[in-house]
C-alpha cells in the first residue's frame, strides 16, 4: 500500500537502523542487546537514551542480531504502515527466541502503550514492553523478564526528559548529531497519536542541552539538530532564574561556537515568532531552514484537524520568513485525502505548495490512528483511490517544485559542511547547505574531511541533489 512518501531519502533509508556504537569495543559485558529503530529522529534520539541507560548497567550493544541475548525494537505509531513494519519485524523475532531459549524481545516506544496487552499476552511476541516516558526502569525489566515475568512499564510522565543522561551515538557520521530538547505534545492535532503515545509537553533543562551540545562540538561535531515535536513551544525556567524561550535557546546554542552548526525541528506554524527568525538572522551558524508542516491548504479542513490557523494565516508566516529570512529553506508534512476532504479543499492544498514554493515535503496519505480525535469524531470517508490519486498529485508537484527550487541555486556558491563521502563513490564528498540541501561534489586532490567547512559552486542538479565543484 502506498502509504508514505518522501523526497528525504535519509529518514526512509534509516528505517529498521540496528544501533552498534561499541563495535571494536573490548569491555566485556554482561548481555548484548540489539536495538532497532523506526520512525521520527525522536525515535531514533531515545534509542541513544535507551543505550546510554543499558551500556551503565553492564549491557552491550551489538549490531548482529544473531549474537544478541536482548532484542529491542523501539516502535511508531504514527501511520499504520509504520505498526505494519513492527508487526512482522516482531514474528521474525518471534522464530528467533523459538530456536534460542532465553533469549529476549521487547518493545520500547510509542506502540508500547497502545498494544502492550496484544504483545504480551495475546500474541506472546513478547517479553518486556516499555513505553517512551519509563526508559530508566529498563534495565529492572530486563531482570524480571529473566526471571519469568512478563515486564511492563508503560506510564507517561509530567517531567522526564532524560536531561542527566548523555546519549551514546549512533557515530554513523560523527559530524551530525541530535538533541532532543523537549518531550511530548499537547497540541492535539485531529490526526495524530503523538499526544497519547508520548504524553504532555516538556521542555529539558536548558543548561543540560548547552552541556550535551558543547560536549558533542569537543568530540568533534559540527551539526546539531535541536528536536521536539513542537520545538517553537520550549519553555524552561530553573528555580530563581529567568524563563529560557525557544529563541534564547538557540542563541545560547549558537554562542558554543562559530563552527558548530544548529538546526532544529519540528515549528508549529503558530508557534514560530519573529523572535526566532531574528536570532536565525543574528548567527551564521542557524542554520536557514524551517521545516513548517502545513498538512493541507485548506482552512476547513485545517479547522477539522484542529490545527488552530486559516490557510491566509500560514501563507502570511511564509511572507514573514520570506521577509526576514530571504534564502531560507523550506519545507512541509502534507496529509492528503483527510477525513471530508473535497476536490476543492485538495485544490487548495496544491495551490498553497505552489505559494510556498517548499524545497522538499514529507507527503502522506490520511490514516485513521485509533485514539486519536479524528478516529472518535469523524468518518474515515476518502476512498484509497482517491486518496492515492490525491497524493499522486502532491508528490508530482513537490518533485517539480524540488527541481525549480534547485535550478535557482545552479551557478551559486554555498557554504558546505562535509558530512562524508557521498552514495555513489568514495571520490566524491556530500555535504550540506545552510539551507538543508544535500551537495556533491569531487574531492579533488584537496587535503579535506568530514566535518570540515568547503565553499562549492552548484554546476547541476536533479530534484534532490545539487552537484557541484570546490571553489578556493
Ligand atoms: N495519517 C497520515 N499522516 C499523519 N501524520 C501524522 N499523523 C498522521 C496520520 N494519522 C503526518 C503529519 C505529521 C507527520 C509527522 O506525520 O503530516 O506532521
Ligand atoms: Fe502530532 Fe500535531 Fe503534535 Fe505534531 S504538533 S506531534 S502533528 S499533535
Amino acid at each position: 500500500m502506498l502509504d508514505y512518501i518522501t523526497d528525504k531519502v535519509q529518514d526512509e533509508n534509516r528505517q529498521g537502523e540496528a544501533f552498534a556504537p561499541f563495535a571494536g569495543d573490548p569491555n566485556a559485558y554482561k548481555k548484548k542487546f540489539y536495538i532497532e529503530s523506526y520512525g521520527c529522529q525522536m525515535n531514533f534520539a531515545d534509542s541513544e537514551v535507551v543505550a546510554s541507560i543499558l551500556y551503565k548497567e553492564g549491557f552491550g550493544a551489538t549490531k548482529n542480531v544473531e549474537e544478541a541475548d536482548l532484542i529491542f525494537i523501539n516502535t511508531c505509531s504514527i501511520r499504520e504502515k509504520a505498526e505494519q513494519s513492527v508487526r512482522m519485524r516482531l514474528s521474525q523475532f518471534k522464530k528467533a527466541k523459538a530456536k534460542k531459549p532465553g533469549l529476549l524481545v521487547g518493545v520500547l516506544g510509542c506502540m508500547a502503550e497502545r498494544l502492550k496487552t496484544k504483545f504480551l499476552e495475546e500474541e506472546k511476541l513478547v517479553d518486556v514492553v516499555v513505553g517512551p516516558d519509563a526508559y530508566r526502569s529498563l534495565p529492572a525489566l530486563v531482570n524480571e523478564a529473566e526471571g519469568g515475568q512478563k515486564a511492563v512499564n508503560v506510564l507517561l510522565s509530567r517531567d522526564e526528559t532524560y536531561a542527566d543522561i548523555s546519549p551514546v551515538r549512533l557515530d554513523s557520521n560523527g559530524v551530525s548529531a541530535f538533541v532532543s530538547i523537549m518531550r511530548g505534545c499537547n497540541n492535539m492535532c485531529s490526526f495524530c497519536v503523538v499526544p497519547f503515545t508520548r504524553g504532555r509537553e516538556r521542555s529539558r533543562d536548558a543548561e543540560s542541552i548547552i552541556k550535551e551540545c558543547k560536549e558533542l562540538f569537543e568530540q568533534g561535531y559540527r551539526e546539531v539538530t535541536l528536536l521536539g515535536q513542537n520545538v517553537d513551544s520550549y519553555y524552561y525556567t530553573a528555580d530563581n532564574s529567568q524563563p529560557v524561550t525557544f529563541a534564547m535557546l538557540l542563541e545560547k546554542v549558537a554562542l558554543i561556537s562559530p563552527l558548530l552548526r544548529v538546526r532544529f525541528s519540528t515549528s508549529h506554524p503558530k508557534d514560530i515568532t519573529d523572535d526566532v527568525l531574528h536570532t536565525m538572522n543574528q548567527y551564521e551558524n542557524i542554520c536557514k531552514y524551517i521545516h513548517l508542516p502545513v498538512q493541507s491548504g485548506s482552512t476547513r479542513v485545517l479547522q477539522l484537524m484542529n490545527r488552530t490557523y486559516t490557510r491566509e494565516w500560514y501563507m502570511a508566516k511564509v511572507d514573514r520568513i520570506r521577509e526576514l529570512i530571504p534564502d531560507c529553506g523550506l519545507s512541509s508534512d502534507i496529509i492528503a485525502g483527510f477525513c471530508t476532504e473535497e476536490e476543492e479543499d485538495h485544490k487548495g492544498t496544491l495551490s498553497i505548495m505552489e505559494y510556498s514554493r517548499y524545497d522538499l515535503s514529507y507527503m502522506f496519505f490520511y490514516s485513521e490512528r485509533p485514539g486519536t480525535l479524528a478516529a472518535r469524531r469523524y468518518k474515515d470517508d476518502i476512498p484509497e483511490e482517491i486518496k492515492k490519486r490525491r497524493l499522486q498529485e502532491i508528490v508530482d508537484l513537490q518533485h517539480r517544485l524540488s527541481l525549480e527550487s534547485n535550478q535557482k541555486d545552479l551557478g551559486r556558491v554555498f557554504k558546505v559542511l562535509i558530512e562524508g563521502n557521498s552514495k555513489r563513490s568514495d571520490k566524491d564528498w556530500m555535504g550540506r547547505s545552510t539551507q538543508n540541501k544535500v551537495i556533491v561534489f569531487p574531492k579533488n586532490e584537496n587535503a579535506l574531511k568530514k566535518g570540515d567547512y568547503v565553499h562549492v559552486k552548484v554546476t547541476d542538479c536533479t530534484k534532490a541533489t545539487l552537484m557541484g565543484e570546490i571553489i578556493n
